[in-house]
């Protein structure tokens, strides 16, 4: 691949001056519009894993960029000790849309995560401040998140993890209850584990999880940090098993790639953090909370959620056509705009090879691709990224 100056610039800087964390691939991306981006040496590529979810409605959405356009030229950020015009608007919109809970700002996943686990905590101390997790499940980063996240892989090496985080497999009922002591205050999961492969939990397990949580008092976490915003073609995935969490977490598209979280709370748990027990500098400033307008502007007006159901069953069909053909693939999992394929073998090689033919997804868990086109990807698009995963799934 012939690279650019400019290429060879930002690689040289990164490898210099930046902590060699991330496993990158040579591209240098510049520019991104809707489901598509280029990078430095001018190719084009077809997004289908937008910002790792973050960017849900497309790269620089119009509405998006207006709307923190315009707000940069009012103020940019102002402290939690005043008020801003846009943070309660936000709260509402996210309020309305959800279980008619209030809302704390801050700026990630994990942050929203760690609320909700001294949310929880709060409420139960000192008698019970356990919190049981699912197996395969991530929940990001900060010490405490690495705690919770149900993969030995993330926690080697950061001992000793804060205590309090028992980890039961997913979609097990029977285990779930007998995780469950005295000492236990909540139960946390995602309801498509997004990191762990695109697993998705049973509507049998998610109404045991909510109602094992009103028998004993302890509250139920829904980590929607990936499937929050829409993806799964309702605002939140939690809305298509028919229950209600007690807490919400949100990040990634809420900001349309302006970073934003949110920990979202039913009124009768609001009043648990109360002033000086819990803030965040940055959390719900007017910029973020503009973007987060912004996108539910978007998802509204334009009509996402139901573009999600259509293309998102247009897509599973086409994929289950491929698993037809091309036995590597194991099992096709997805709801919504969210997929995963599950290969005997090869995920790496078929994702290197989409990167090369102008598609990005995603690959994890050593052999399931990940697939999360925009809320707003047509189906033309779709047409375009199908012939490549063929491609690459016939040379797996
Ligand atoms: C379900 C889930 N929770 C939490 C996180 C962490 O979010 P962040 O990277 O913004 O801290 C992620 C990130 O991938 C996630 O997928």
């Amino acid at each position: 691949m012939s690279t650019s100056p400019l290429t060879q610039e930002v690689i040289g800087q990164h490898n210099e001056y930046v902590m060699q964390n991330y496993t990158r691939k040579d591209v240098v991306i510049v520019k991104g519009r809707g489901s598509w981006v280029w990078d430095a040496n001018k190719k084009m590529y077809l997004d289908f894993f937008p910002g790792w979810a973050v960017s849900g409605i497309g790269h620089c959405h119009p509405r998006v960029v207006k709307a923190i356009s315009e707000q940069a030229k009012k103020i940019l950020h102002v402290p939690n000790n005043y008020y801003n015009e846009l943070q309660g608007q936000l709260a509402m919109k996210i309020s309305l849309n959800s279980f008619g809970g209030r809302v704390f700002f801050c700026n990630s996943g994990a942050e929203a995560n760690e609320g909700a686990i001294k949310l929880v905590r709060a409420f139960g101390n000192p008698d019970r401040n356990e919190i049981i997790t699912m197996e395969g499940s991530f929940h990001g980063r900060t010490l405490a998140c690495t705690a919770a996240t149900g993969q030995q892989k993330y926690q080697k090496g950061f001992e000793p993890l804060p205590p309090g985080f028992t980890h039961v497999p997913f979609n097990d009922k029977e285990a779930l209850k007998q995780a469950v002591s005295d000492r236990t205050v909540a139960v946390m999961l995602e309801l498509i584990q997004g990191e762990g492969g695109v697993r998705i939990a049973t509507p049998e397990y998610v109404r045991y999880v909510r109602e094992l949580c009103y028998e004993r008092n302890m509250l139920m976490i829904v980590d929607e940090v990936q499937t929050g915003m829409g993806r799964t073609g309702k605002y939140f995935a939690y809305q298509n098993y028919g229950i209600e969490p007690d807490v919400m977490t949100l990040a990634k598209s809420l900001g349309g790639g302006v970073p934003i979280g949110a920990l979202v709370m039913q009124n009768k748990v609001s009043g648990i953090l109360g002033p000086g027990m819990h803030a965040s500098t940055f959390g719900g400033n007017p910029l973020a909370c503009a973007a987060g307008l912004a996108v539910f502007e978007a998802i509204e007006r334009e009509r996402l959620l139901a573009n999600v159901e259509t293309m998102g069953a247009y897509l599973m069909e086409r994929l289950q056509d491929l698993k037809k053909e091309f036995p590597v693939i194991r099992e096709v999992r997805g709801r919504g705009l969210m997929f995963g394929l599950d290969l005997i073998t090869n995920a790496p090689k078929a994702y290197e090879f989409c990167l090369s033919n102008g598609l990005l997804i995603n690959c994890t868990q050593g052999n399931v691709l990940r697939i999360m086109p925009a809320l707003n990807v047509a189906k033309q698009e779709i047409n375009q990224a199908l012939p490549v995963l063929r491609e690459a799934l016939a040379r797996c």
